[in-house]
């Protein structure tokens, strides 16, 4: 194994050396064209270096999530808020006012929901008759590409998201997805963002994530959406040559969201693409500002957490 055989001894990630970007603000993005940087500078401040995604394409396997019920309620309130949209073309279309100044990143893989069946699929899997019907199936890791690069363009994306399963039982195909969308996106200057996906059978460790995060960036992925590790996530992001954005994960009590968005920045993150614990505070506006003063404006989680209160005393 490459990685065993010969080597020299630990690790060494850098992690107080940050990768320059000589001429563009962003990590990773110097050697791109023109249409590239420009759509990655609308996802990304080039002051600060940093993206507010804010996340709402849930419903596209999981339906009607608590806080997504009515996505004109419930979003549009938080969209001045936010650098970029991450969404579905449906909500896109039916609900986003093409107004927006805000970019727009596209889900683009899905087929797959919450109660695919678990126990058996027949079908073809690379161009043979495939039953699929052992335990542990893991039906979410059965994703196909869902966008078009053409829709992509009519839609006005920035960025294509696409889920990978590295370690799932379809970890190839969801890999194909993502070479795929980057080979089209690549011809049109859109980014795709490689959003790395939590299984049962994928751990949650920085060792997880090291490999994932890198095999996405290898293979063209121009941005990574990933979680946030308690320990070790600056070598996570260090080891990545592209930027990475972490997301919430389960709703957790705003104080404790502020202080992983704040850690996750502090230790090398390009930002959030957060969802739930956003849209499912108790305040969503107070915590989309907050967010934003800890991700823009160098609020410590505190400064943030005081901000939140206040404002959510006002309304
Ligand atoms: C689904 C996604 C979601 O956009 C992502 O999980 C972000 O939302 P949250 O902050 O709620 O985790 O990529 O696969």
């Amino acid at each position: 194994m490459a990685d065993l055989d010969g080597t020299q001894g630990d690790k060494e990630f850098y992690t107080d050396t940050p990768q320059e970007p000589p001429g563009f603000f962003l990590k990773g993005s110097h050697q791109y064209d023109w249409g590239l940087k420009n759509r990655l500078s609308r996802v990304f401040n080039p002051e600060t270096g940093r993206t507010i995604m804010l996340a709402f394409d849930h419903g596209y396997f999981m339906g009607p999530t608590t806080g997504l019920e009515r996505v004109d309620q419930t979003i549009l309130p938080l969209e001045p808020h936010c650098d970029c949209l991450m969404l579905t073309r449906g909500i896109q279309r039916s609900i986003i006012p093409a107004s927006t100044g805000k970019a727009i990143a596209l889900r683009a893989s899905g087929g797959t929901s919450m109660v695919s069946p678990m126990d058996e699929w027949e079908g073809e899997l690379d161009g043979k008759p495939a039953r699929l019907a052992r335990p542990g199936y893991e039906p979410l890791s059965f994703e196909d590409t869902a966008v078009d690069i053409e829709e992509a363009i009519r839609l006005n994306a920035s960025v294509l998201a696409v889920q990978v399963f590295i370690g799932g039982q379809h970890e190839r195909r969801s890999l194909q997805n993502l070479t795929r969308t980057i080979d089209a996106a690549n011809r049109y200057g859109i980014a795709v963002m490689g959003v790395v996906a939590v299984g049962r059978s994928m751990e949650r460790t920085p060792k997880y994530f090291r490999m994932a995060t890198r095999i996405m960036a290898e293979l063209g992925a121009h941005i990574i959406k990933c979680y946030h590790t308690e320990e070790e996530f600056e070598t996570i992001t260090s080891c990545c040559p592209v930027p990475i954005v972490i997301a919430g994960g389960k709703k957790r009590p705003e104080r404790d969201a502020l202080q992983m968005a704040y850690d996750a920045c502090r230790q090398g993150a390009s930002g959030v693409d957060m969802g739930r614990n956003i849209f499912q505070s108790a305040a969503p506006v107070p915590m989309m500002k907050a967010v934003r003063g800890v991700v823009h404006g160098g609020m410590s989680p505190d400064e943030a957490f005081d901000l939140y209160r206040s404002l959510q005393d006002e309304a």
